[in-house]
């Protein structure tokens, strides 16, 4: 590779702006680290008229992605656009045409990354990603290299930064005294500002983000492919107030987790749920748009990461770890990416947990009804309370099997005018 290396970025969103002001910021340093001077050639967007938060020199700008992946002296493809198509076979054809990959796309790698991982190796180039989750964590390359010589027993994450912040937002909302449903649209707004969320939040507060993260993670930690359909998703939209008032009342957070594990007989869960902790979860005190990785493994025992998981420059931070790898090592390793191997996995219905459960009924009777069920599985009550309609009461679970409990929990549901919220709780190892 020349003393140059030349770099065709795709996209100049949020991440591709925070990558070229670091590019600029950091350029002594870059060079200083691989001695290497980068040199982007090319910038592929939608609409080069737009106004940019970061100025692109006009000649870079292109909406052909023929001139930045056909280009003979480019090295090494940036891809950051985000969603599946046309970002999957940009990605492809890069590969192909013998250039490196860096890419923040963590739906694609979810989807697609076997087959473009195998492409590159065979193709003899890198593809990199560790932008893909958690923002400026740097798991993945923790998990390939300083402790690749560990099992590890459990990755618990906050890999989602939106639904972290919200979650954050609607707390102070009612230490305030204010509406949590109106704080939750007001975090949710500034998380678009701030650049945080993705381009359809729906993917964000519906899980799909932290869905496809997790198999990635999950991957990289256990060394198996993780299919994505694999990985169980719930989303926070139905979280309500009430529960995070709960949680405190019970000494806990209440956070959207993504849970990877490998269960006695082998197979591995993956999941994405909120979930109550603990207040000695290191998890814990990962609040607003942060994330966190609390790992666990026979060597090192556990560790934690904890940093900014999103916006321009902390995602950025990761993709330029990324470039530097490529250019002090542009050869990819000679053996099989062990976590492509195949792989057993286990859905959530086969797991045993303890239930935050918060019934609500119109009155006394129709909430004792709610209660029996819980009763006979040995649940703990909290006091039942009066609210402005109805009135609810609170119960914990003992450990209980999950598709035994939520066919009892649907079955509730049907009762009518009863809300059955049902929060699970994070087990010990
Ligand atoms: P963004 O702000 O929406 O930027 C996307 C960029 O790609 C824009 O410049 C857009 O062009 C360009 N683009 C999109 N589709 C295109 C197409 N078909 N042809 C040409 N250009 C196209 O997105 P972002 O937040 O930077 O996210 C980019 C990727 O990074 C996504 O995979 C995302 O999941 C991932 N990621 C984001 C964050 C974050 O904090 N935002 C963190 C980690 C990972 P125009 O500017 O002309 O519209
Ligand atoms: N929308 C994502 C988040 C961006 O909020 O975590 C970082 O991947």
């Amino acid at each position: 590779m020349s003393k140059i290396l030349r770099l065709s970025i795709l996209g100049a969103g949020t991440v591709g702006g925070g990558v070229l002001t670091l590019l600029r910021e950091n350029a002594d340093l870059l060079e200083a680290q691989t001695g290497k001077r980068f040199e982007v050639r090319h910038v592929l967007v939608r609409n080069p008229d737009k106004p940019r938060a970061v100025a692109v020199p006009p000649k870079l700008l292109t909406t052909d992605p023929q001139r930045a992946l056909c280009d003979p002296k480019v090295h090494v493809v940036l891809e950051l656009m985000g969603g599946l198509e046309p970002a999957r076979t940009l990605i492809r054809d890069a590969l192909q045409a013998g250039k490196h990959v860096i890419t923040a796309n963590k739906l694609v790698m979810a989807v697609s990354g076997d087959e473009l991982l195998r492409l590159a190796r065979q193709r003899g180039v890198r593809l990199l990603y560790e932008a893909s989750v958690a923002g400026s964590l740097p798991i993945l390359d923790a998990l390939q290299g300083a402790l690749a010589g560990n099992r590890i027993q459990r990755a618990v994450g906050i890999v989602n930064s939106t639904t972290n912040f919200i979650l954050r937002e609607m707390e102070r909302a009612l230490d305030a005294g204010e509406p949590a449903e109106t704080a939750y649209t007001n975090a949710l707004q500034k998380a678009q500002q701030n650049g945080y969320a993705e381009a359809d939040p729906t993917s964000d507060v519906e899980g799909y983000d932290a869905q496809y993260k997790t198999a990635i993670l999950a991957r990289l930690a256990f060394l198996q492919y993780v299919p994505l359909e694999s990985v169980y998703r719930e989303g926070i939209t139905h979280l309500s107030g009430r529960d995070l008032l709960w949680a405190r009342r019970l000494n806990m957070g209440l956070k959207l987790l993504s849970i990877s594990e490998r269960l006695p007989d082998g197979r591995l869960c993956a999941r994405v749920h909120p979930t109550l902790i603990p207040r000695e979860c290191p998890l814990y005190v990962v609040r607003g748009a942060f994330s966190g990785v609390w790992l666990q493994g026979n060597g090192f025992q556990e560790m934690s990461f904890h940093g900014f998981g999103a916006g321009a420059r902390a995602t950025a931070s990761a993709v330029l770890g990324d470039l530097i790898a490529v250019a002090r090592s542009p050869k990819p390793p000679r053996y099989e990416d062990p976590s492509l191997r195949p792989g057993e996995t286990a859905p959530i219905e086969s797991l045993s947990m303890r239930y935050f459960v918060r019934l609500v009924a119109p009155d006394e009777d129709a909430l004792r009804t709610l209660r029996e069920p819980l009763h006979l599985l040995g649940a703990e009550f909290h006091p039942a309370e009066a609210l402005e309609q109805g009135v609810e009461q609170v119960a914990l679970t003992p450990p209980v099997n999950e598709g035994a409990f939520q066919t009892q929990i649907a079955r509730l549901r049907e009762q009518p005018d009863a809300t059955v919220q049902v929060i699970r709780l994070l087990s010990a190892v």
